[in-house]
């Protein structure tokens, strides 16, 4: 695996310059972990200044469009966002999926259209409580993730990183056990060494994602096969986001 653990803050529809106080906070703070890799995903109005706020961290998008340009009222290009400073795109969050109407095929073409702009690419995926309960979870989330991810992809370690998200965890407060959690990962590094070849899917991390606070991080983070987190709520606040990159740090102190 990739050696520096990836936490990733993903602000959804949250967020005015008066938060730009706390992504200066979170960069300043990163600085001195040095050992963790810290993105923040703040909404598209706040990427430009985010980016020039920031020296340490990475900045990326939540979402964007799969053309290059054209009549889409409302809708914003690969290009556009990292134009804006964008240096990676969120893709296939369930959120997106579900209240707008994502197919994994859409997310194949989103992902290409940002690879294309020379970004990076987290996608996500996740079951729902039901498949989990049905014992199916494996099976969806891998073959979500086989349909979503780009084709032929040279040089994955790169530019993807995969984030598992279910979405019955997400904002809830409740996780998957460590154990759930762990196995999960494990199929979709399988997943990843078919699609990719070992050396290569060897290098890509794998997020966990879905009520991640300070209290449980390490716990989580310290799961097989486990990168990082990508984390909404407890992003929110410089405090809590960087009590998680702490734990982050802790973890690869061990
Ligand atoms: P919460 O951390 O608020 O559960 O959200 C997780 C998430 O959806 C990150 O993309």
């Amino acid at each position: 695996m990739a050696d520096r653990p990836y936490i990733v803050g993903n602000w959804k529809m949250n967020g005015t310059r008066a938060m730009l106080s706390e992504a200066r906070a979170i960069d300043r703070s990163s600085q001195r972990l040095m050992k963790v890799e810290v993105a923040l995903a703040p909404p598209f109005t706040l990427i430009h200044a985010v980016h020039r706020e920031v020296e340490q961290i990475g900045v990326g998008a939540q979402d964007c469009h799969a053309a290059e340009e054209g009549a889409y009222t409302g809708d914003i290009s690969a290009a556009m966002v990292a134009d804006a400073g964008a240096k990676f795109v969120i893709l296939g969050h369930s959120e997106r999926r579900e209240n707008h109407g994502e197919t994994n095929a859409l997310l194949r073409e989103k992902s290409a259209a940002a690879l294309e702009a020379g970004m990076r690419v987290i996608m996500c995926c996740g079951e729902t409580e039901e498949t989990r309960d049905e014992g199916k979870a494996e099976s969806f989330v891998t073959r979500q993730l086989k349909a979503s991810l780009p084709e032929n992809l040279e040089n994955p370690a790169d530019v993807l990183t995969v984030a598992y998200e279910p979405i019955w965890a997400i904002g809830t407060g409740r996780t998957p056990t460590v154990d759930d959690v762990a196995s999960m990962h494990k199929a979709i590094r399988a997943l990843l060494v078919d699609l990719y070849g070992e050396e290569q899917a060897d290098e890509v991390r794998i997020l966990y994602g879905g009520s991640v606070k300070p209290e449980n991080a390490k716990e989580l983070l310290s799961a097989d096969e486990v990168g990082g987190a990508l984390v909404g709520g407890a992003s929110l606040t410089a405090e809590s986001f960087l009590g998680i990159v702490l734990a982050a740090a802790e973890v690869q102190d061990q």
